[in-house]
């Protein structure tokens, strides 16, 4: 199957770190189809050499950028210009049919299937379900189509900023016309989704292909301790407090296989530098990828149904106090730790 090739990209190092561990994920569930990754010229000599060893190919492109903060405000994702660099990924005509996936989603068992879908298929977005999310796509590589989506990004943007609304603009059709475009939500199962409809969360999130770690908080942004397999964060840790199973899975592939790649050839192991994030989204994160693990255990069933209920703790970290009582199970979460107010903390954090 030389001909087909699953694609992801990254424009950074950090990036590159979460196209690692997906490339690790699909080579272990043995897909029968080529690696490919599009990477920026900020990509870093050694980190592209890693890269080479997973990827069969890794392209050198220009980044593309919407430059439309106006938008990118609207999602509250101001470095998601650059995700107009995804559009490269329809220059690929040496392949007759590709999966385009981000570089922040990891695969959980064979997915091979979905080359048997057409151009374009992918799962519903869970914020607008009649738009497509565009973290795992099926399309065809094709000058023609490429350079109209380079029209088009340049002549008319995009409704959100990046590339997610320029694709869900020239697919237009995507919701009405045809069922087998639709991916099933198991195929890119967001963060969201949790909160968005918890019982159904509940009754099909063992059944997840792919997860897709969306959202401004990525696995990387984490630090983690392989021996007691304890996810951390600013010297604290939650796995008392939380599950995080997929988070825990990323972590494990990344590093059983990726690391000790990226020592070799000399990248630093420091995973936590990422920027100083508050307590709020940390938790709301782990919130997510708890509750997963949760529902892949039948007999926690009904532990996750207590804990996804409740809301993360407000994010005063500044009450010592505060923290202690949510990390024994004991937060306040019909009064100050509700979850209006942790969305409102949320917004104001991202504003
Ligand atoms: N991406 C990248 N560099 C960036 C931002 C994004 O390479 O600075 C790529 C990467 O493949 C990433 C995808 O674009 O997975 C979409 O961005 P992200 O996953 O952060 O968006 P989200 O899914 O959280 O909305
Ligand atoms: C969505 C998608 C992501 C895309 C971004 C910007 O959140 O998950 O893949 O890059 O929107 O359009
Ligand atoms: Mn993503």
């Amino acid at each position: 199957m030389s001909d087909q090739a699953f694609v992801t990209l990254a424009t950074n190092d950090l990036y590159g770190k979460g196209a690692l561990v997906l490339g690790t994920s699909l080579r272990n569930h043995k897909t029968t189809r080529q690696l490919v990754i599009l990477v920026a010229p900020q990509v870093s000599n050694n980190m592209r050499a890693v890269l080479e060893r997973i990827f069969d190919e890794v392209i050198l492109v220009d980044v593309l950028e919407s430059k439309d903060s106006a938008h990118l405000a609207m999602i509250k994702r101001p470095e998601l210009g650059v995700t107009f660099t995804k559009l490269h990924c329809w220059a690929l005509t040496r392949y007759s049919k590709c999966i385009f996936m981000d570089a922040d989603t990891l695969v959980l068992c064979n997915i091979d299937e979905l080359f048997e879908r057409e151009e374009l298929s992918a799962a519903p977005d869970p914020g607008w379900p009649d738009c497509f999310n565009t973290g795992v796509f099926v399309y065809r590589p094709s000058i023609a189509t490429y350079n109209e989506l380079l029209q088009v990004s340049t002549e008319e943007g995009s409704f959100d900023g990046g590339d997610q609304g320029l694709l869900n603009s020239f697919f237009s059709n995507w919701a009405t016309a045809d069922i087998n475009k639709h991916l099933p939500f198991i195929y890119n199962l967001s963060s969201i989704s949790v909160y968005s409809y918890l019982p159904a969360f509940k009754q099909y999130g063992a059944d997840a292909k792919v997860v897709h770690f969306l959202g401004k908080v990525k696995p990387w942004n984490y630090s983690y301790d392989p021996t007691t397999k304890c996810v951390m964060r600013d010297g604290h840790d939650y796995s008392s407090v939380v599950h995080p199973e997929f988070l825990n899975m990323w972590w494990d592939i990344f590093t059983t296989s990726v690391l000790p790649m990226l020592t070799e050839h000399g990248i630093s192991k420091d995973t936590t530098s990422s920027g100083n994030q508050e307590l709020s989204c940390l938790v709301y994160a782990l919130a997510f990828t708890c509750g997963l693990s949760f529902c892949r255990k039948e007999e926690k069933l009904s532990e996750a149904v207590s804990q996804l209920s409740f809301a993360p703790p407000a994010p005063v970290v500044s009450s010592e106090e505060r923290r202690q009582k949510w990390e024994q199970g004991q937060a306040d979460f019909m009064g100050v730790d509700s979850f209006q107010n942790i969305q409102k903390k949320l917004d104001a954090y991202l504003n």
